[in-house]
């Protein structure tokens, strides 16, 4: 396959560094009537909330508490309500993924005529216009920082469905890793997996010969394997969050996908395990990836054999073995970081695959993967691999 062609756009703009949060000062108009959205509530305990709030300056603004993990329209929707009754003009994001996810849906849903649902089943293409927005991240993972996805849940019809459009880039994203030191491990650990995957999802499909995009995720995955250890052991260290957080900003914000196959069917599944079970989004991918790499073996084989010879350094003559060894290294690096990754660790079994396929098929996500060749059947033998 040669490289596609693509067009490549993205306008967001990326403050980097520590004691960046001041630029919000130069980011946001003054004559902005702000409503900061944030999570549960870490960013007042950690004090960036303070910080965000004085950077603000005379501006009016107000606080939207309560997004969850996995944001859910019924909480977002109230936001929505708020921001109508009380006419803010600019949203600021201030947490992890949720936050910014549910930021851009509420930015979106704001200014849709009709149910704001209709968005998420539409995928997002029917979004015209939004709220200005921008983000304070606190969290390296998902990339939401820079880039046009937004994930929603529904609790009320146990949905979790992925929103796409280019209304959706955040105006700006402040990206100040000590912000993030105050994260317990196990968040590390999911954002590091979560980054990690969203390279693989873009590179390990099928060769495009497109020389610059895989030297690029490869480095993405070297510097995740490098720097995740040890940001893990030492939570506080500038040089190796900094470069964590950059890592995951850039494994998700287009530029690795431009021209390339992309599969995304190791996030499909991970989704319908967080919307029925609650496993963190990162966890449910280092659940499936290790799996769909041993079932799509011939389907992904010369990229696989890539990945083997430039990350992991593997060169047996017996190119199975070669794969079979990358595949295990690759759940030992999940492992590493204190993940589990095999179903029983979280008390789920063959009842549980046949809640996560019924999900699946309820969905329509019956033809997944780079070839769309993975099937129901096929979905049912990855999971069955990752009991
Ligand atoms: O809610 P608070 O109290 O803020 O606590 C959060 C939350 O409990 C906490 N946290 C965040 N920053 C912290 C902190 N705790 C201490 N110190 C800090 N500095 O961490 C917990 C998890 O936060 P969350 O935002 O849920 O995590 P993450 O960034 O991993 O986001 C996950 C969501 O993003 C979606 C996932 O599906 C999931 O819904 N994704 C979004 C993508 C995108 N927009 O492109 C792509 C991804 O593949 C992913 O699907
Ligand atoms: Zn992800």
């Amino acid at each position: 396959m040669a490289i596609q062609n693509f067009e490549y756009c993205n306008p967001t703009r990326i403050v980097f560094g520590q004691d960046t949060i001041s630029h919000l000062d130069d980011l946001i108009p003054k004559d902005a009537y702000v409503l900061i959205t944030i999570g549960g509530g870490s960013v007042r305990r950690t004090g960036t909330l303070s910080e965000v709030e004085k950077a603000l300056g005379d501006r009016k603004f107000s606080v939207f508490e309560g997004i969850e993990a996995n944001p859910t329209y019924e909480t977002l929707m109230k936001a929505v309500e708020r921001i109508r009754q009380e006419k803010f003009t600019f949203i600021l994001g201030v947490g992890g993924g949720s936050v910014m996810d549910g930021t851009k849906f509420i930015a979106a849903a704001v200014h849709f005529n009709g149910d704001p649902w209709n968005i998420v089943l539409q995928k997002g293409s029917n979004i015209q216009s939004v709220i200005p927005f921008g983000f304070v991240l606190t969290l390296p993972a998902t990339g939401s920082e820079m880039n046009y996805y937004a994930v929603i849940s529904r609790k009320e019809t146990k949905d979790k469905i992925g929103i796409a459009s280019d209304f959706l880039y955040p105006i700006f994203s402040i990206l100040d890793p000590t912000k993030t030191y105050s994260l317990p491990s196990h968040q590390v650990a999911n954002g590091i997996a979560d980054a990690f995957v969203h390279v693989i999802e873009q590179y390990l499909t099928y060769p495009s010969h497109a020389d610059v995009q895989d030297r690029f995720s490869e480095s993405l995955l070297l510097t995740l394997i490098e720097e995740g250890p040890k940001t893990l052991a030492y939570p506080n260290d500038y040089t190796s969050r900094a470069n964590f957080v950059w890592a995951a900003t850039l494994a998700l914000n287009g530029l690795i996908a431009t021209g390339v196959a992309q599969d995304w069917a190791t996030h499909i599944i991970g989704h319908e395990m967080t919307v029925l079970y609650g496993i963190d989004h990162g966890r449910t991918l280092s659940i499936i990836l290790p799996s769909l790499l041993h079932i799509m073996r011939e389907s992904k084989k010369d990229k696989l054999l890539q990945y083997a010879h430039r990350i992991w350094n593997i060169h047996y003559d017996d190119q199975e073995k070669t794969i079979d060894e990358a595949i295990h290294r690759t759940r030992q690096f999940f492992e590493s970081l204190g993940i589990k990754t095999h179903l029983q660790d979280y008390n789920l079994d063959e009842k549980a695959i046949d809640e996560i396929i019924d999900q699946l098929h309820r969905h329509n996500l019956t033809a997944l993967g780079e070839r769309q060749n993975i099937t129901l059947e096929i979905s049912r033998k990855i999971l069955q691999a990752s009991l």
